[in-house]
């Protein structure tokens, strides 16, 4: 039976994180403008049709959102899932942070990190304090405001397109009784709390190169119902597990971080450990192919906050990538701002 109740009340709540996404923003660049002005920043204005074509989609995409959970395919409930208490409670630090991102910006300073963080073994591509964001991914601090700071930049809209994978992810493990599901970097384990929510009988893994977000993802998913999924510190270039494992893997907003070899390795791996028939999906930025009425933005987003590699990923052809791994029935779904993927490991090796 239709819901216009229920609806409504996400509707609204939608449209409060994104007031919260905006004023936020708004009251903190003028901020920056009077205290710390951004030097050789060269960003370009978005004309008011730009930003109608992405009123436009952002509707779609939570008209889309709503509609998947109305016909069953996740609960209604995930559409209403925000970490109140940790946006009460490191909302505040998020604020203080801002003065120390702000000079780090203007000093190009994006290899900083606080004297106990022991910053060995680690890709080199992967010490930067991407977003110019304290600690980079290495510390708990950085875990504790990674979530409210992407829905800050996403006007509240991070988690619905997150949930763009769950439609193709359960479409493609119909008939797998206890399905095995890898997020490569998982970060905060969104992600994985939306699949568990969608899955319940699923086994799940995360992998992530931080230990403090798997920390986080830890707290996060254990403070909740349903089994716990493994949580191992691993570099998706070179998973630890063995061939043929998963039904399924999926990965989300990694790949506008990784250099280009990296991008192919962590599909090549994907592809490893996947079963036969096994499904891919992957969720990241927009490109240039197929979104160019954004060209501004994805130019603005590199000069505004340290993505060493989001260039190159807006003109990387993921699909060639990924039919090169050996995946076929390569599909693509454009939703708001990210981009997916959807492909599959063939039945027969
Ligand atoms: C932008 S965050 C996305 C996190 C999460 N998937 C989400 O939806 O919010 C990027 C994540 O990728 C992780 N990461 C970056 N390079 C990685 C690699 N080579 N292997 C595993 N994790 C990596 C970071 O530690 C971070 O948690």
């Amino acid at each position: 039976m239709p819901d216009p109740l229920t609806k409504f009340t996400y509707q609204a709540f939608q449209q409060g994180k994104q007031y919260f996404g905006i004023t936020h923003k708004t009251l903190s660049n003028n901020l920056m403008k009077a205290f710390q002005p951004p030097k050789n920043v060269e960003t370009q204005g978005v004309d008011l049709k730009t930003l109608q074509q992405l009123q436009q989609r952002m509707a779609a995409l939570l008209e889309q959102d709503w509609q998947d959970a109305e016909a069953g395919i996740y609960p209604k409930q995930l559409l209403f899932d925000n970490p109140w208490e940790d946006f009460l409670r490191f909302y505040p630090l998020v604020c203080l942070d801002l003065p120390k991102i702000w000079q780090r910006a203007n000093d190009r300073n994006y290899h900083s990190f606080a004297k106990d963080i022991d910053t060995s073994g680690y890709p080199q591509y992967y010490l930067q304090n991407f977003h110019y964001q304290t600690d980079g991914y290495l510390s708990d601090l950085s875990a504790h405001l990674y979530d409210l700071q992407v829905e800050i930049l996403f006007n509240g809209n991070a988690d619905p397109m997150r949930r763009r994978i769950l439609p193709p992810l359960k479409a493609g493990l119909a008939g797998v009784e206890k399905a095995k599901v890898l997020d490569i970097a998982c970060g905060t384990g969104r992600t994985l709390s939306m699949i568990r929510a969608m899955l319940p009988k699923a086994s799940l893994y995360g992998v992530d190169l931080s230990p403090a977000y798997l920390r986080k993802a830890n707290e996060t998913l254990s403070a909740q119902p349903g089994v716990l999924p493994q949580l191992i510190q691993a570099n998706g270039e070179a998973l630890p597990f063995v061939d043929d494992y998963f039904d399924a893997v999926v990965s989300v907003f990694l790949f506008h971080e990784l250099p280009a070899t990296a991008r192919q390795n962590v599909i090549d791996q994907a592809f490893r450990v996947l079963k036969p028939g096994g499904i891919l999906v992957l969720c990241d930025s927009i490109q240039r192919v197929d979104s160019p009425e954004f060209e501004v933005m994805m130019d603005n987003f590199p000069a505004m906050f340290h993505e060493p590699y989001y260039r190159h990923y807006t003109t990387d052809d993921l699909n060639s990538r990924l039919t090169t791994a050996g995946f076929e029935g390569v599909t693509n779904q454009v939703h708001f701002m990210s981009k997916y993927w959807v492909a599959q490991k063939p039945a027969v090796a």
